[in-house]
Protein backbone atom coordinates (compact mmCIF):
# COMPACT_ATOMS: atom_id res chain seq x y z
CA UNK A 1 0.00 0.00 0.00
CA UNK A 2 1.27 3.18 -1.04
CA UNK A 3 0.86 6.06 1.87
CA UNK A 4 0.69 9.84 0.48
CA UNK A 5 3.14 11.68 2.93
CA UNK A 6 2.76 15.65 3.15
CA UNK A 7 5.93 17.57 2.00
CA UNK A 8 6.94 20.73 1.90
CA UNK A 9 6.30 21.31 -1.93
CA UNK A 10 2.83 21.16 -1.38
CA UNK A 11 2.24 24.13 0.34
CA UNK A 12 -0.07 26.52 -1.00
CA UNK A 13 0.49 28.94 1.41
CA UNK A 14 -3.22 30.10 2.65
CA UNK A 15 -3.14 28.42 6.42
CA UNK A 16 -6.71 27.52 6.25
CA UNK A 17 -6.00 25.26 2.70
CA UNK A 18 -2.30 23.82 3.78
CA UNK A 19 -3.63 22.97 7.20
CA UNK A 20 -6.83 21.00 5.37
CA UNK A 21 -4.53 18.92 2.42
CA UNK A 22 -2.76 17.67 5.94
CA UNK A 23 -6.07 16.32 6.90
CA UNK A 24 -7.12 15.07 3.50
CA UNK A 25 -4.17 13.04 2.96
CA UNK A 26 -4.23 11.53 6.72
CA UNK A 27 -7.99 10.64 5.73
CA UNK A 28 -6.84 9.04 2.38
CA UNK A 29 -4.18 7.16 4.18
CA UNK A 30 -6.92 5.75 6.45
CA UNK A 31 -9.02 4.40 3.72
CA UNK A 32 -6.34 3.17 2.54
CA UNK A 33 -5.02 1.65 5.69
CA UNK A 34 -8.90 -0.15 6.42
CA UNK A 35 -8.89 -1.77 3.01
CA UNK A 36 -5.39 -3.05 3.96
CA UNK A 37 -6.35 -4.29 7.17
CA UNK A 38 -9.25 -5.94 6.01
CA UNK A 39 -11.67 -3.83 8.18
CA UNK A 40 -15.62 -4.70 8.32
CA UNK A 41 -18.06 -2.83 6.07
CA UNK A 42 -19.13 -1.05 8.98
CA UNK A 43 -15.96 0.09 9.63
CA UNK A 44 -14.28 1.18 6.31
CA UNK A 45 -17.96 2.34 4.80
CA UNK A 46 -17.58 5.17 8.05
CA UNK A 47 -13.61 5.85 6.77
CA UNK A 48 -14.52 6.32 3.14
CA UNK A 49 -17.63 8.32 4.54
CA UNK A 50 -15.09 10.65 6.33
CA UNK A 51 -13.29 11.08 3.38
CA UNK A 52 -15.84 12.27 0.86
CA UNK A 53 -17.33 14.31 3.76
CA UNK A 54 -13.64 16.05 3.90
CA UNK A 55 -13.58 16.30 0.42
CA UNK A 56 -16.93 18.02 0.09
CA UNK A 57 -15.71 20.27 3.28
CA UNK A 58 -12.72 21.21 1.57
CA UNK A 59 -13.83 21.68 -2.09
CA UNK A 60 -16.39 24.45 -0.72
CA UNK A 61 -13.53 25.61 1.49
CA UNK A 62 -11.24 26.56 -1.42
CA UNK A 63 -14.13 27.62 -3.67
CA UNK A 64 -14.86 29.99 -1.25
CA UNK A 65 -11.93 31.88 -1.02
CA UNK A 66 -11.06 31.73 -4.36
CA UNK A 67 -14.39 33.20 -5.32
CA UNK A 68 -13.83 35.99 -2.84
CA UNK A 69 -10.48 36.67 -4.32
CA UNK A 70 -11.76 36.55 -7.48
CA UNK A 71 -9.71 33.85 -8.74
CA UNK A 72 -9.23 33.62 -12.55
CA UNK A 73 -8.66 29.96 -12.01
CA UNK A 74 -11.87 29.15 -10.24
CA UNK A 75 -13.53 27.56 -13.19
CA UNK A 76 -10.93 25.25 -13.65
CA UNK A 77 -11.02 23.91 -9.62
CA UNK A 78 -14.56 23.80 -9.93
CA UNK A 79 -14.36 21.39 -12.59
CA UNK A 80 -11.54 19.51 -11.36
CA UNK A 81 -13.15 19.45 -7.87
CA UNK A 82 -16.44 18.47 -9.76
CA UNK A 83 -15.08 15.32 -11.57
CA UNK A 84 -13.63 14.27 -8.34
CA UNK A 85 -16.48 14.37 -6.67
CA UNK A 86 -18.16 12.34 -9.31
CA UNK A 87 -15.55 9.19 -8.91
CA UNK A 88 -16.76 9.45 -5.16
CA UNK A 89 -20.10 8.70 -5.18
CA UNK A 90 -18.78 5.95 -7.69
CA UNK A 91 -16.45 4.66 -5.57
CA UNK A 92 -19.06 4.80 -2.25
CA UNK A 93 -21.87 3.72 -4.96
CA UNK A 94 -19.64 0.56 -5.63
CA UNK A 95 -18.65 0.06 -2.33
CA UNK A 96 -21.96 -0.63 -0.76
CA UNK A 97 -22.54 -2.47 -3.67
CA UNK A 98 -20.04 -5.31 -4.08
CA UNK A 99 -17.86 -4.23 -0.57
CA UNK A 100 -14.49 -4.23 -0.66
CA UNK A 101 -13.01 -5.04 -4.38
CA UNK A 102 -10.01 -4.92 -5.34
CA UNK A 103 -10.75 -2.39 -7.81
CA UNK A 104 -11.83 -0.06 -4.41
CA UNK A 105 -8.49 -1.02 -3.29
CA UNK A 106 -6.64 0.07 -6.82
CA UNK A 107 -8.44 3.17 -7.08
CA UNK A 108 -8.32 4.46 -3.01
CA UNK A 109 -4.83 3.52 -3.50
CA UNK A 110 -3.28 4.68 -6.94
CA UNK A 111 -6.05 6.79 -8.64
CA UNK A 112 -7.04 8.82 -5.66
CA UNK A 113 -3.73 9.67 -4.37
CA UNK A 114 -2.45 10.38 -7.54
CA UNK A 115 -5.28 12.96 -8.18
CA UNK A 116 -4.70 14.61 -5.08
CA UNK A 117 -1.17 15.58 -5.31
CA UNK A 118 -1.39 16.48 -8.75
CA UNK A 119 -4.72 18.90 -8.33
CA UNK A 120 -2.64 20.51 -5.39
CA UNK A 121 0.32 20.87 -7.49
CA UNK A 122 -0.96 22.13 -10.43
CA UNK A 123 -3.78 23.61 -9.30
CA UNK A 124 -3.66 24.56 -6.02
CA UNK A 125 -0.19 25.86 -5.75
CA UNK A 126 -1.58 28.04 -8.77
CA UNK A 127 -4.09 29.86 -6.06
CA UNK A 128 -1.30 30.41 -3.80
CA UNK A 129 0.77 32.16 -6.34
CA UNK A 130 -2.34 34.30 -7.61
CA UNK A 131 -2.87 35.61 -4.32
CA UNK A 132 0.76 36.34 -3.24
CA UNK A 133 1.47 38.43 -6.82
CA UNK A 134 -1.84 40.70 -6.37
CA UNK A 135 -1.74 43.84 -4.71
CA UNK A 136 -2.51 43.99 -0.95
FE1 LIG B 1 -7.22 21.54 -2.42
FE1 LIG C 1 -8.62 22.50 -5.37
Amino acid sequence: MNKIAWSKDLTVGVAEIDEQHRQWIQRLNDVASAIAAHQGPVQLGQTLAFLVDYTQQHFATEEKLMAAAKYPGLKTQLAQHQELTETLKDLVRDFDEEGATTKLAETVNTYLGNWLLTHIREQDLQFGKFLKSKPA
